[in-house]
């Protein structure tokens, strides 16, 4: 069927012919509205992917991109609204028109209110289809996602570098919140890159001892003789080299905020005095008898389980219940994806920034290779991700070749195991190349006995003679 509006028709002419086709993905599973939508987006001059089943749709935005999805609310098997937020936690950035019955005003405005670019009502005219679809691709054009995200977000927080689309950083929030202006120890748990610095301080800026120091120390890092004088300091003399009286972490940052990072790792004696200080709010410097009062608000992290940590005697019990008053649990962030669209937003003006350069947004197919990546370095992997890609273009947009360049998309940070594992193959590939196959120079070489060699061609089955020159 043919267009009778000549003003419509052009319009989607216009884009068509200068640029590849804008692809439209439609989603009902009646049959006959689905043939009849799809020959007139066809005949529009739009490439249509129809798909009669929820399952088609979610097969189909894994492997392509598409500029616009239109989905019937009541699919059979299937509410489209909750459809429309699985396909978002892939192409967060789809604009969605949602095709409603006749009079479902409600569910109409509830689709809005869930991420929904526009709805229709049944019956339509194709033109008013038409018309929605170029709209929604022109507005993802010209304004991004940035604009839907910030309206999304609200200012319901003043904490503005901290991205909290997903109900779980929401609530992490809300706790930050509430317990800032208590005088109350924090422990927060999470794992490696999901925030648990990043919270740290806001706490402490959102508390009355913000304008006290925040001191953070990284308890893993330090020898354990060395962590003792970091935080309580010595008195000149205590040993060789202590030439002057030096002031702890403690002294230093009284009235304020310490924050004890991977506290799991804080040796047995450290934990003692650490007790002590958070009983009596007193400690002794090395080498002197003279107790220090201090006011420090203190805050923990680690990514181990301390209960675990207990149980094996690593970790003081009377210590953690002290500790553990207020527990903040960070969640992975595979486990929050619709943090991913905004923290993208945010690291790209962050980069751009600070590398001078004028990228401002990011393809859909970057976007969708993102959304399905699995994060074992959570927050921090995906702002090095982007930090990589912004060093790396000269676009104003990045594009998906410069996204997690692995087969895939699978993760590149290997576990330890099979980190050594790729190293070990390769040096063993390396070794016999060199030598031709020989496995006795191969051996000599690696300074290795040639029977552990074979163990090892054989675990990673590798045969000699294949290297034979
Ligand atoms: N919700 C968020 N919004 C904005 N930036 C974030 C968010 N979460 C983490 N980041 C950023 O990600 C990086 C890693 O965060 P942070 O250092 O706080 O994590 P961590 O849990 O302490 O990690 P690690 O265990 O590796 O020390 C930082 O640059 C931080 O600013
Ligand atoms: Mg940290």
């Amino acid at each position: 069927m043919r267009l009778s509006s000549r003003k419509n028709n052009l319009t989607v002419n216009k884009y068509n012919s200068a640029m590849a086709k804008t692809k439209i993905l439609v989603v009902d599973d009646d049959r006959n509205l689905l043939d009849l939508i799809h020959m007139r987006l066809e005949a529009s001059g739009y490439d249509v992917f129809a798909a009669d089943h929820e399952n088609v749709a979610k097969e189909i935005v894994v492997q392509e991109v598409f500029d616009v999805a239109v989905i019937d609310l009541q699919l059979v098997n299937q509410d489209g609204l909750l459809l429309m937020e699985e396909l978002h936690l892939i192409q967060p950035e789809m604009p969605v028109i949602i095709l409603t019955a006749h009079g479902s005003i409600e569910s109409a405005v509830k689709a809005m209110k869930r991420g929904a670019f526009t709805y229709l009502t049944k019956p339509f005219d194709s033109r008013e289809l038409i018309l929605q679809i170029e709209r929604a691709r022109e507005r993802r054009q010209l304004t991004g996602e940035i604009n839907r995200l910030k309206e999304l977000l609200g200012e319901r927080f003043n904490f503005a570098n901290i991205i909290a689309k997903s109900e779980p950083m929401r609530h992490v929030l809300d706790q930050v919140a509430r317990i800032a202006d208590t005088e109350s120890n924090v422990a927060i748990y999470g794992a490696s890159g999901t925030g648990k610095e990043l919270i740290a301080k806001a706490i402490h800026i959102a508390s009355p001892r913000k304008d006290f120091p925040f001191l953070a120390i990284n308890c893993a890092a330090i020898p354990e003789s060395l962590l003792e004088s970091e935080l309580f300091g010595y008195k000149k003399g205590a040993f060789t080299g202590a030439v002057k009286n030096s002031k702890g972490l403690f002294i230093r940052a009284d009235q304020g905020t310490i924050f004890l990072d991977e506290i799991g790792d804080m040796p047995l004696s450290i934990q003692a005095k650490l007790l002590r200080v958070l009983q009596e709010r007193t400690f002794l410097p090395l080498g002197s008898d003279e107790p220090v009062s201090v006011d420090v608000r203190i805050i923990i992290a680690t990514n181990k389980n301390l209960k675990e940590e207990v149980k094996k005697g690593n970790f003081r019990e009377d210590l953690f219940y002290r500790i553990h008053v207020i527990p903040i649990e960070l969640p992975l962030l595979k486990s929050r994806k619709e943090d991913i669209p905004p923290l993208v937003e945010h690291f790209i003006r962050k980069y751009s920034d600070l590398m001078e350069k004028k990228v401002k947004a990011i393809t859909p197919a970057a976007m969708q290779k993102l959304m399905l990546h699995d994060w074992p370095g959570n927050v921090r992997e995906l702002e090095n991700i982007i930090e990589y890609a912004i060093a790396m273009t000269n676009n104003d947009t990045l594009t998906d070749d410069l996204i997690l360049q692995t087969k895939d998309g699978e993760s590149e940070l290997l576990s330890l195991k099979d980190a050594r594992a790729r190293f070990e193959k390769n040096y063993l590939q390396n070794l016999l190349e060199i030598t031709g196959g020989n496995v006795s120079k191969a051996a000599e070489l690696a300074g290795k006995y040639r029977a552990d060699l074979y163990n090892l061609m054989k675990k990673y089955d590798i045969t000699p003679q294949d290297f034979k020159l």
